[in-house]
């Protein structure tokens, strides 16, 4: 087992990584001064899987534990199933030294996370992500949230769990597809972050691919350990955090023009990164080169790297980008690459160049 500590002072915590993992998750949670009553909340894809082990786990070191169970997907993610919880919660007479659980991806844990930052103004949660995506990338890190008609993540809080426990054996479930999107955040730490990691993932893509468990625990570690480092130095998003968002302004852009669930979040991110690659090439000197190997690395992953899009699409991508929470007084910046592994954010770049590097 790997432990990476993510230093945020009295909000610190231990994220966990290994094989068969699950079975300690009760162990776990009691080194964590924590009420005996807690709540599990999973999906129904996930819940059938894998809450059995967590109940028996959890009991075993003497919690309770009752089970929510709220439907798979993203529309999960929205104030209603937060209602639902809620009244769950209370009927199971919860209390502020109860805890709960997000078992499952990137959804029910952003949906968990929220439930537990506002129940009682706050109850302790821990994290034991099910999906790649969502064990590199959406559990460490406090974001917490859900959806609203308007738009994605557009009611939330920055709201740290207990403990991360990242069991790579939850992954042998994953559908394929859901796998690679994972791989385009994966990928998208050496981008921003590390040379060395992006060579290794040239190396090792196709053992990667095949969830080779000793490579798997290598990268995953990796990953969590870049994202809490950012996390630590910049825990609010005022400046750094920004650069885990490179790929991702084409990228959300294009799930939004083409309605949530046409891409999966880690394809459009994928187009998206290639785009800003492109984009980095003419603006902040990267060179052809790196372009050619983030390009071929994305494509090794068997992700989609490039989109067709008509006018009337790319004037709506447009509109989609300006829309994007993370536009301020309605100037769209950008995180570029000026070598692998070396990114900057908040970088303007002019419409034109963005249009052009959606044609390659
Ligand atoms: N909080 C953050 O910092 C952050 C960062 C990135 C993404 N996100 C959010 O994460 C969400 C996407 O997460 P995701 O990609 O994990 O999607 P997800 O949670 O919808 O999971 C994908 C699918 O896989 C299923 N599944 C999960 N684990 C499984 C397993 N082990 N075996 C079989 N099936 C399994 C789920 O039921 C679902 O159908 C988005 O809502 C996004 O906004 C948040
Ligand atoms: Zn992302």
């Amino acid at each position: 087992m790997r432990t990476i500590k993510v230093a945020l002072g009295d909000r610190g915590y231990n994220i966990l990584i290994g094989r068969n993992l699950l079975r300690l998750l009760g162990a776990e949670c009691a080194r964590l001064n924590l009420g005996r009553r807690c709540a599990i909340i999973t999906d129904r894809n996930v819940g059938p899987r894998f809450a059995k082990a967590a109940q028996r786990s959890l009991a075993k070191a003497g919690f309770e534990s009752c089970l929510i169970t709220v439907p798979a997907g993203e529309t999960a993610k929205s104030l209603k199933t937060v209602q639902a919880c809620y009244d769950q919660l209370a009927r199971h007479r919860l209390e502020r030294k109860s805890f709960m659980v997000a078992l499952g991806g990137g959804v029910v844990g952003d949906l968990a996370g929220f439930v537990a930052a506002t129940y009682l103004r706050g109850i302790a949660f821990v994290q034991v992500p099910t999906t790649l995506l969502a064990q590199v990338d959406s559990s460490v890190g406090g974001k917490v949230g859900v959806n609203l008609k308007a738009g994605k993540n557009l009611v939330g809080a920055f709201y740290q769990p207990r403990l991360v426990l990242c069991d790579l054996d939850a992954l042998r479930t994953l559908p394929t597809r859901e796998y690679r999107a994972g791989l385009a955040e994966v990928i998208k730490y050496g981008i921003i972050y590390d040379a060395a990691l992006f060579k290794r993932l040239e190396q090792d893509m196709p053992k990667l691919l095949k969830r080779n468990p000793d490579i798997l625990a290598a990268v995953v570690a990796r990953c969590c350990q870049i994202k809490a480092e950012v996390v630590e130095q910049d825990e609010t998003e005022n400046g750094l955090r920004a650069i885990l968002n490179f790929g991702h302004t084409i990228g959300h852009a294009l799930e939004a023009i083409s309605g949530y669930g046409k891409y999966l979040h880690g394809e459009a991110i994928s187009i998206g990164q290639v785009a800003a690659a492109h984009i980095s090439a003419r603006q902040q000197g990267l060179s052809i080169d790196h372009v050619e190997r983030i390009t071929k690395l994305f494509r090794q992953a068997g992700l989609p790297t490039r989109v067709r899009l008509d006018a009337k699409q790319r004037t709506r991508m447009f509109a989609a980008m300006k829309l994007d929470k993370k536009v301020s007084s309605g100037e769209v910046k950008f995180v570029l690459a000026s070598k692998i592994g070396r990114v900057e954010f908040g970088r303007q770049v002019p419409k034109a160049l963005i249009e052009e590097s959606l044609i390659f």
